[in-house]
């Protein structure tokens, strides 16, 4: 069955105290409202739009790749955020589901779970509830004596009596879609907030004797609107210790979970041990028995088995097996390190290709390289990459040797084979099995320092 879902994303989120939407706040690497699409799309939901009003084109932006978006210019209320998408969907067939931008913790199984049982008490509408002993500012969930819900009613516009109710409404719903769209222009905005509710349609349901159920949500954390920093550092904790929780489950070992931020699309093996300060972000892979951190950043790379990577960053890259990076490496933009490498510490790499069993254990630059098997680059060497216009490639073939503090100017080719003498400007291609020397023939003076005297006092 076809399912639909709206994010609503209009508000403004005046408690965050931003100059930018609320919903494009971050929890770890992603923006709210990108996990609750994700959330969505795990629970096998196609067709997403999102409602986009204050800020529209920042919003548009951050969703534009996953969701399908419509225009809410005012916010006259969550009812009214339907009605904008009403061209979009109201030909369709299937289920909609209805979702708040601001509440990511709802995960995909819950997702799952409200089709589920919407699905299996064949409801024409049913609400993801909650139950507390205060309620808080929540709608209240008002049952009949067959407990099918028969309205909901908003704080701001119930009595003593509805305060007292216990299950509210977390804002998440599914709707037959030809039902939500005959009825969603019956809605008015004779209430407290002079508002079009969405909730009301629930009321509109029950007097059509349609049926609409709750399905109680257990996990009430879940359910948490981020409306504050202060909610959205809570929010970001709960679902950073989600994630780490799982990962030890399937074996991973995290030294230091409170310091240890892992983003929702990062795979890593079994065995492997993250140790404290570690941020693995974006699309990461990570193998089997890798040792990761302390202190270490690793963002949209891949990283095969019996790696360690200390003290460093690694963007946009693939690191293979039994490769040692660290302390202090910084490894970016399309690196691609072949297995049994070392890359010691002061040392970065940008858009270079390492061969096999090369290394560079100290203080280097390479950029815009692509290096053989077997090189060894001396303490210090570089690649002068930049000539102030252009960025320009250095080839280095197999077994080359750099000696120490080198300056490769690019465009340029060192052979296999070939040795740079320490101290060397390379600025001509270099032959296989040669060696290029290019420095300042070192001369000596004899009884220097006896003649070398400082002034007498
Ligand atoms: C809503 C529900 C309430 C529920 C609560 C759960 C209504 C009338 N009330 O109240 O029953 O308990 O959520 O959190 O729906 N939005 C738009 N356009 C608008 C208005 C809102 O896109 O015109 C978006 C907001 O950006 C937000 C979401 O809809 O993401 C919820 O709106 P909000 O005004 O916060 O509703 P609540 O008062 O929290
Ligand atoms: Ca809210």
């Amino acid at each position: 069955m076809k399912i639909n879902a709206i994010v609503l994303a209009a508000g403004k989120g005046t408690r965050m105290k931003s100059k930018y939407p609320k919903v494009i706040h971050k929890l770890l690497d992603k923006p709210m409202i990108m996990h609750v699409i994700a959330n969505l799309k795990k629970a096998n939901v196609s067709n997403i739009i999102s409602v986009v009003g204050y800020q529209a084109e920042l919003v548009k932006e951050v969703v534009k790749e996953e969701s399908q978006y419509a225009y809410q210019n005012e916010q006259l209320g969550t009812g009214h955020a339907i009605m904008v998408v009403e061209e979009l969907l109201k030909d369709q067939q299937g289920l909609t589901i209805v979702i708040c931008g601001d509440t990511p913790l709802i995960s995909s199984e819950t997702i799952e779970a409200l089709i589920e049982h919407h699905l299996h008490h064949k409801n024409s509408a049913t609400i993801l509830t909650g139950v507390l002993d205060d309620a808080l500012q929540y709608g209240r969930i008002i049952r009949d004596e067959n407990n099918n819900v028969k309205e909901i009613v908003e704080y701001k516009d119930a009595d003593d009596t509805i305060k007292q109710i216990k299950e509210f409404n977390t804002g998440t719903y599914i709707f037959d879609n030809q039902i939500l769209f005959n009825l969603i222009n019956q809605l008015d905005n004779d209430n407290a907030q002079n508002e079009y509710y969405l909730t009301d349609i629930i009321a509109i349901m029950y007097q059509n004797k349609l049926k609409v159920d709750g399905c109680i949500l257990n996990d009430l954390e879940e359910t948490i609107g981020i409306n504050d920093r202060k909610t959205l550092a809570y929010a970001q904790k709960i679902m950073q210790e989600k994630i780490n929780d799982k990962l030890m489950a399937n074996g991973v070992s995290i030294i230091d979970p409170a310091s240890t931020y892992i983003g929702s699309d990062v795979t890593i093996g079994a065995d492997t041990i993250i140790k404290a300060n570690t941020h693995l972000y974006g699309p990461t892979s990570i193998g089997e028995d890798c040792l990761i951190g302390p202190n270490t950043e690793i963002v949209n790379s891949i990283i095969l088995d019996n790696t360690t990577i200390i003290h460093s960053h690694v963007h946009d890259s693939t690191i293979k097996n039994n490769v040692k990076i660290g302390p202090y490496a910084r490894l970016r933009q399309h690196c691609v390190i072949e297995d049994d490498v070392n890359i010691g510490n002061f040392v970065e790499f940008k858009k270079t290709v390492f061969g096999k069993r090369s290394k560079s254990a100290h203080l280097s630059y390479l950029g815009d390289s692509i290096v053989g098997n077997d090189v060894n680059i001396g303490c210090g060497s570089i690649t002068v990459n930049y000539d102030g216009k252009a960025k320009h490639q250095t080839i280095i073939e197999d077994n080359v040797f750099v000696g120490c503090n080198s300056n490769l100017i690019a465009p340029i080719k060192i052979e296999a084979n070939a040795v740079i003498a320490a101290g060397t400007t390379v600025t001509n291609d270099v032959p296989s099995e040669s060696l290029a020397i290019g420095r300042v023939r070192q001369e000596i003076k004899n009884d220097f320092s006896t003649k070398f005297k400082p002034e007498d006092k």
